[in-house]
């Protein structure tokens, strides 16, 4: 077990009718922006009940905030916010909006441009206090200090690390309009999440390898029955604490982690705007499959406990990669790139960024550009 310090200052307000909870969480002598996405809380309802929440509040709006948020909208939130003062910030939507919200939090107080602080974290002073209102479970930015930022110039996507969410309100009833597609995503980035903490190193504490199986698990029971019918409160409840824990720190305490399958799935997302949770549904197979030495005693532990498949050789690894490729097939996304038309001139400039950039990822530090490549190649 590694030694950690654990610290989430969150507050989490979850359940129904929980967004009326802004007029006090707020001071009113703030003078607030609230940041939005390109529409969907003005369809159901979340819009109205936030606006009349912060009737007798100072606000301004920002729209427009895309999925992989991009510096070019977002320089245009931190001047406005600039030219008004702002001193809060509620972000209101799924993880995109929040993580914008978190890059516009912290260039409110710079006088440089804002893609050097995702760059470059170590420039960020102070941060403006912000909070959200999580319309979509997936990437449990609610609760964490990760932000992942797009540059559409330069077709890059990285991640910066900044302070917490004040607060956020989780109130599953604003997931029930959600598109199929984005909830099956949700529930891959969800998955992938507590893989990339727990498909590593036996030395993980034994305890969080019991957690990070219970949000497996929790995920495998709940899916079909959100398939059936996505407003059954009690899975999308599920869902939401499922994705919040997933990715709170909560479950990596004392772990060695992965996210090699994330840093390619950026990339990817990057060159070819794919969704997030589709790109990890396509890599975290086939990373399990190419890093399947290393990983072995956790993946037939992940077999064994999650889906119940026992045995130690090479032909139960497969298996276990099987049964986790059919639950992503179960959602209906992709499992491979060709079948999102994607082809090998992306995974080259992969491996060519990955070699420029010296990046070394996973629990062992040995995925680079040659070893990434790999990865993709046994994607296709
Ligand atoms: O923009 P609007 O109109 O709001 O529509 C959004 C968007 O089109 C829609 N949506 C959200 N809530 C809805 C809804 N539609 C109907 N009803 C609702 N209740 O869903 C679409 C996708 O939204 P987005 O915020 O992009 O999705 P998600 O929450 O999956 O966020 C993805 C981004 O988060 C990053 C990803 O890389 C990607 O950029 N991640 C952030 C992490 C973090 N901060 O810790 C970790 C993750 O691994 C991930 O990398
Ligand atoms: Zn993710």
């Amino acid at each position: 077990m590694n030694n950690f310090i654990f610290q989430n200052p969150t507050k989490l307000i979850f359940g129904k009718n929980t967004i009326s909870n802004l007029t006090k969480e707020i001071p009113l002598s703030s003078k607030i922006m609230i940041t939005f996405g390109g529409g969907s809380v003005k369809k159901n309802n979340v819009y109205s009940q936030v606006t009349k929440a912060l009737d007798s509040h100072n606000y301004i709006e920002f729209w427009g905030i895309e999925p992989n948020p991009s510096v070019q909208t977002l320089r245009k939130a931190i001047a406005l916010g600039k030219e008004n003062k702002v001193d809060f910030l509620l972000a209101v939507g799924g993880g995109s909006v929040i993580d914008g919200t978190k890059l516009i939090s912290a260039a409110l107080n710079f006088d440089g441009d804002a893609w050097e602080l995702v760059r470059n974290p170590s420039l960020i002073n102070e941060m403006t206090p912000y909070a959200s209102v999580l319309t979509l479970p997936a990437t449990g930015s609610e609760m964490n200090r990760g932000a992942v930022i797009s540059n559409t110039e330069t077709q890059e996507k990285y991640s910066f690390y900044s302070s917490y969410p004040k607060f956020s309100i989780l109130d599953p009833e604003t997931t029930y309009t959600l598109p199929k597609f984005q909830i099956s995503c949700g529930i891959a980035d969800t998955f992938v999440h507590v893989m990339e903490q727990y498909l590593t190193k036996k030395t993980n504490p034994l305890l969080m390898d019991r957690w990070a199986e219970g949000i497996l698990q929790t995920l495998i029971d709940i899916a079909p029955r959100i398939k059936k019918d996505q407003t059954d409160y009690e899975a999308m409840a599920n869902f939401m604490l499922s994705a919040t824990m997933a990715l709170n720190g909560f479950i990596g305490m004392g772990c060695q982690t992965d996210w090699a399958t994330h840093m390619i799935g950026h990339e990817v997302t990057a060159l070819t705007g794919v969704t997030h949770g589709q790109t990890l549904a396509v890599i975290l197979p086939a990373t399990m499959s190419v890093l399947r030495k290393q990983k072995c005693d956790k993946i037939l532990q992940y077999g064994e406990r999650v889906f119940g498949i026992k045995g130690n050789d090479d032909l139960t690894i497969d298996k276990i990669i099987e049964k986790t490729k059919e639950f992503f097939r179960s959602l209906e996304l992709a499992t491979s790139l060709t079948e999102l038309n994607i082809d090998e001139k992306i995974i080259f400039e992969i491996e060519k960024r990955f070699n420029e950039r010296k990046v070394k990822l996973g629990e062992d530090k040995n995925v680079d550009g040659t070893v990434a490549k790999e990865i993709l190649m046994a994607c296709k």
